[in-house]
């Protein structure tokens, strides 16, 4: 604002002498010409110091404010992001790991620290902040602050394989005291269902199906290895999306055409088709939807 104003009183000053220029010394069709005058090295010198004079100023606070933003001040959260094809993991320092939705505090920074498990990622908050690139064997950090509690999509940014357009996900900035809520209920195992229920079944066809492999569910299975391919499912069901955001948790379609074969929805998906029959699908939903 300092600028633009100083800016605006020096295009009224010269506008105003370019009208009075044009208007006092304009053709009266006399055939006189006004007095010919070469340059004034006084006007001159003034012209080009109180400019200079005017960047210096701006470049203070310009430089400093540069400097402020490139480090995250040391009461942010920090939170590691992985990318993967084609899906944003997230991993708290409590233990937490959830995929598609980032959630953070409102007026809180937020300090990330990314990689990735295979290519060359992008991680894009255009409402919060610029473009990252998410690199693997490399460490890249992007330092943001949600004014607002709402809900902020995000978007890959760098073309990454086949499904690159549907690697997106949600930025969920909670009210301080419902992200201390939410950060406790995700430290918790899933919820078990109850013996006979159909969401019993579907965590035995979870257990028996080969999802074991690549999915954890905090209490039910633990993959091997530090990195899992596939998203934590433990609460699958605090989420509003899934497959890389391009999904809905709330559509039984959504639900039921990835889980008949996840390819045919998302190109190249690393989730392959299981063989699932519709019996199956129906109880794997019902218990995906009861992991709160
Ligand atoms: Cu990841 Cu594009």
């Amino acid at each position: 604002m300092p600028v633009f104003a100083i800016a605006a009183v020096i295009f009224i000053l010269v506008e105003a002498a370019v009208v009075y220029a044009a208007f006092k010394f304009r053709d009266r069709g006399d055939e006189t010409e006004p007095k010919q005058i070469h340059g004034n090295n006084k006007l001159e010198a003034l012209w080009t110091i109180i400019p200079a004079l005017i960047l210096v100023g701006i470049a203070v606070p310009t430089v400093s404010a540069i400097v402020d933003l490139t480090s995250a001040p040391d009461d942010a959260v920090e939170i590691d992001v992985i990318g993967h094809q084609w899906w944003f993991e997230f991993s708290y320092p409590e233990g937490i790991t959830t995929a598609n939705v980032l959630v953070v505090p409102a007026g809180t920074p937020i300090d990330l620290s990314m990689t990735s498990k295979d290519v060359v990622h992008s991680f894009w908050i255009p409402r919060l902040a610029g473009k990252r690139d998410v690199i693997p064997g490399q460490y890249t950090s992007l330092y943001f602050e949600a004014d607002e509690p709402g809900e902020y999509w995000g978007q890959c940014a760098e073309f990454c394989g086949l499904s690159h357009a549907k690697m997106s996900f949600r930025v969920r900035a909670l009210p301080p005291a419902e992200y201390t809520a939410w950060l406790q209920a995700q430290q918790q195992p899933a919820v078990e269902p109850a013996a006979g229920s159909l969401e019993a079944q579907g965590r035995d066809i979870f257990l028996g199906r080969g999802c074991i492999a690549c999915h954890n569910i905090k209490g039910v299975s633990e993959v091997a290895g530090e990195v899992p391919g596939a998203p934590d499912l433990t609460h699958f069901a605090s989420r509003n999306v899934f497959a890389g955001a391009s999904l809905s948790i709330d559509s039984d379609d959504d639900l039921r055409d990835w889980l008949a074969n996840p390819p045919a929805v998302k190109s190249g998906s690393f989730m392959p088709n299981l063989g699932l029959s519709p019996d199956d699908i129906t109880a794997l939903i019902a218990y995906l939807r009861s992991l709160e």
